[in-house]
């Protein structure tokens, strides 16, 4: 049974339809590279998903439950974590950075102490937990807000952009964290330009043009789809 399940899914703003009939679904234990070019309205989905924004249309389904109606907070008790495309920490240390989203599972301080912790070495990050996130590098800030995401415990998380503006050596640092977050039992979905890297690690991608899914498959099945090529040249093509 899928983990999350998405029917028909359509946000209008005004006369623009940024997301239209979007149909798909991931597997428990999944990760789901989003692609398509800019504009195309993938943040749109993710803020349709995480409720940052109503749906015009549509159903998400997470476990069995219906979230389309929830409030944003319902659903990240519900299990939904998510990072934002431009990271904007909070100016206190990293430690409490990524306890203030503990703090929405637990009243106790300590615990989430220590959730924040255990999260901030799975990042790597716990050496600079003291840190101001102002200090440090962008690489580093982006692991912040991964987590942040991650310290809610989310069933599914949506990753928004984690590796842009990032130097080569800072995405191959970067880009084995997502898989070690799936190795813990997180699903995953995420948003990335950078081709490589989002091949090297998704195990089916979904692409979106103009508000539609217009392909989905492995990796090497949609960089082989011709409307794929052209969404990305440009052109359009009827048959797609
Ligand atoms: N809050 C909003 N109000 C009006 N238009 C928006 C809003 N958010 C996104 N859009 C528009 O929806 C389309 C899809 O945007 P977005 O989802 O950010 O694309 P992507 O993440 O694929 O680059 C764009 O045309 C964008 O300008
Ligand atoms: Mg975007």
């Amino acid at each position: 049974m899928a983990l999350l399940e998405v029917k028909q899914l359509t946000k209008r703003f005004g006369g623009l339809v940024a997301v239209n009939q979007m149909n798909f679904e991931v597997a428990q234990g999944e990760i789901v590279g989003l692609i398509g070019p800019n504009g195309a309205g993938k943040t749109t989905v993710f803020n349709l998903i995480s409720g940052i924004l109503p749906a015009t249309e549509g159903s998400i389904v997470l476990n069995n439950c219906e979230l389309s109606r929830m409030p944003a907070h319902r659903r990240s008790l519900a299990g939904i974590g998510r990072t934002f495309q431009v990271v904007r920490p909070f100016e206190m240390t990293v430690l409490e950075n990524v306890m203030v989203p503990a703090l929405t599972r637990t009243k106790n301080t300590a615990k989430a102490r220590k959730k924040a912790f255990q999260v901030l070495e799975m990042m790597g990050l716990d050496e600079l937990a003291e840190a101001e996130p102002g200090n440090l590098t962008l690489a580093q800030r982006k692991r912040i807000e991964v987590a942040r995401a991650l310290a809610t415990d989310p069933k599914l998380l949506l990753l928004d952009e984690v590796l842009a503006g990032l130097n080569p050596t800072e995405v191959a640092e970067n880009l084995p964290l997502i898989r070690q977050v799936r190795d813990k039992g997180v699903t995953i979905i995420f948003i990335e330009h950078l081709m490589d890297a989002m091949m090297s690690v998704s195990e089916r991608v979904l692409v979106m043009d103009q508000g539609s899914l217009i392909s989905s498959g492995t990796p090497t099945e949609v960089t082989n789809d011709e409307c794929v090529i052209k969404a990305y040249l440009g052109e359009e093509d009827p048959q797609c």
